[in-house]
């Protein structure tokens, strides 16, 4: 029997995510991410249509690399301004019981015993339904921000993230053993210190004497997202990702990436099926072939080429501005940058892309970003989805949105009742924790790296 789908809706708690300027569509109410009831509302339209989760990106700084200023993001709202999104979590939380949060952090510029806390918070608050999407920023804004003169370069920052996985690995999962909570009232004891360790770490980067401040939570180490592509992104994701994302255009490019990175899991020891590996794409749904069509056509009124060069510009570090618009996007593909070098890889180098030019480029990610768009009805929509899983090897996809909450909506009312009259979506929700949800277990898998942790702090 084929799989069921996943799916994850794509968000950012920002005004501009990847649909630039579509925050002016007379039906957008993105300008409302300020507010509880917006994110609340979004939620329980997910958990309506049986969505797995929420993934909402962060990215830390400015685009300022278009123009060398953030004057083009500023102007449209370009992923800026931009809140932190661990505080939405425990709102929404409260308004569904089964949506999972995939939320980004960037491990750069926080230290892994604050930030350990802080997700074992919410893991709890959720009841085991946090996510966590590993990243370490690409933009050197971010970097200014904390007092460093720039980013460190793309390989090195992965080196210290699994010299960070490390340390969190320890926290979470070694500190305090199962047992240590009695809380026996009689006796007034609440933890039994023999089964609660300190961690000790000295790594290349990272150093630490301490226990973790919290008791185990549900999942005890978050739901592990990652979207690493180049060689050391895929090295670092075979270890230790559960959940990968990718963002790209062609299925042929996507189905090669599935299958390394399946053969990758496996040369890190784990099984192909430890990886979930999501695709993106943008619904675009309407009773008609031709009302999505037009509601596209629509759409595309509003998009705003210069928010789209500005996070193009930040997101493959290279200036746009510096090139002429009718420039072919292939006179890029020879660039080494220190942002996401996939970024360049997909956009520049990889066959299949829907545009030649530096301009049509940015006309096509002014919608969704950097995603094919899916357009027509409910069925059209559902038989696309089904047909890039069963060509490519993915598991799922996450919805980059259009206009909010139309988008979302939209594809909950007329393309999830499509899915599941083909039988390739859930009817219900497994009951238990995030994991749960996706692998069958609420704890990391035995194989996966952070199992070491486990053991090694009760010597
Ligand atoms: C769907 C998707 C979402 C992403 N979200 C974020 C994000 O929110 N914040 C961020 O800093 N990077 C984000 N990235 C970038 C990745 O972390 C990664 O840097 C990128 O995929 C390129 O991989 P590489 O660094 O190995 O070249 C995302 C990538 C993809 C494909």
């Amino acid at each position: 029997m084929s799989r069921e789908i996943l799916l994850n809706a794509f968000h950012m708690n920002c005004i501009g995510h990847q649909s630039h300027g579509l925050w002016t569509h007379p039906r957008d109410t993105a300008r409302h991410y300020n507010t509880l009831s917006y994110w609340c509302d979004l939620a329980k339209t997910l958990e309506r249509g049986l969505f797995d989760g929420l993934f909402l990106a962060d990215v830390l700084g400015v685009y300022d690399v278009y123009g060398n200023s953030p004057d083009a993001a500023l102007r449209n709202a370009t992923q800026v301004p931009v809140n932190d999104p661990l505080m939405l979590v425990p709102a929404m939380a409260m308004v569904t019981e089964h949506l999972g949060f995939g939320v980004t952090c960037t491990l750069s510029y926080e230290p892994p015993y604050t930030f350990a806390r802080r997700m074992t918070t919410l893991d709890h608050l959720t009841n085991g339904r946090i996510g966590w999407n590993i990243v370490t920023g690409y933009l050197n804004s971010a970097a200014q921000g904390m007092g460093q003169q720039g980013q460190e370069s793309h390989d090195r920052r992965y080196e210290m993230a699994e010299d960070y996985m490390q340390v969190v690995y320890k926290l979470w999962e070694g500190s305090w053993e199962d047992g240590a909570v009695v809380e026996d009232r009689s006796a007034g004891i609440f933890a039994d210190p023999a089964k609660v360790h300190r961690v000790h770490h000295d790594g290349p980067f990272y150093q630490l004497d301490a226990m973790h401040l919290c008791e185990p939570s549900p999942q005890r180490t978050p739901l592990l997202y990652q979207a690493g592509a180049s060689p050391k992104g895929r090295e670092f994701a075979a270890r230790n990702a559960e959940c990968l994302f990718i963002a790209a255009t062609s299925p042929e490019w996507i189905k090669g990436y599935v299958a390394d990175m399946r053969t990758r899991a496996v040369a890190a020891g784990r099984r192909p099926d430890d990886l979930k590996i999501f695709a993106i794409c943008t619904p675009v749904v309407g009773a008609t072939k031709a009302e999505a069509e037009a509601k596209l056509a629509d759409y595309r009124c509003y998009v705003r080429t210069e928010g789209a060069l500005a996070q193009l510009s930040g997101a493959m570090g290279v200036n746009l501005a510096d090139y002429d618009l009718d420039t072919p996007v292939s006179a890029l593909g020879n660039l080494e940058t220190d942002a996401t070098q996939t970024a360049l890889e997909t956009l520049a180098r990889a066959s299949g892309n829907p545009y030649s030019t530096i301009r049509q480029m940015a006309e096509f990610a002014g919608i969704g970003g950097r995603t094919p768009i899916f357009t027509g009805t409910g069925a059209d929509v559902a038989e696309e989805i089904i047909s890039w899983v069963d060509r490519t090897g993915v598991d799922g996809f996450n919805l980059a949105y259009a206009v909010m909450p139309e988008t979302f909506e939209d594809f909950v009312n007329h393309v999830v009742p499509e899915l599941q009259t083909r039988g390739r979506y859930k009817t219900a929700y497994t009951p238990g924790p995030l994991r749960t949800k996706l692998f069958g277990r609420a704890r990391l898998a035995d194989n996966h790296p952070a199992a070491a942790a486990r053991t090694s702090l009760k010597i």
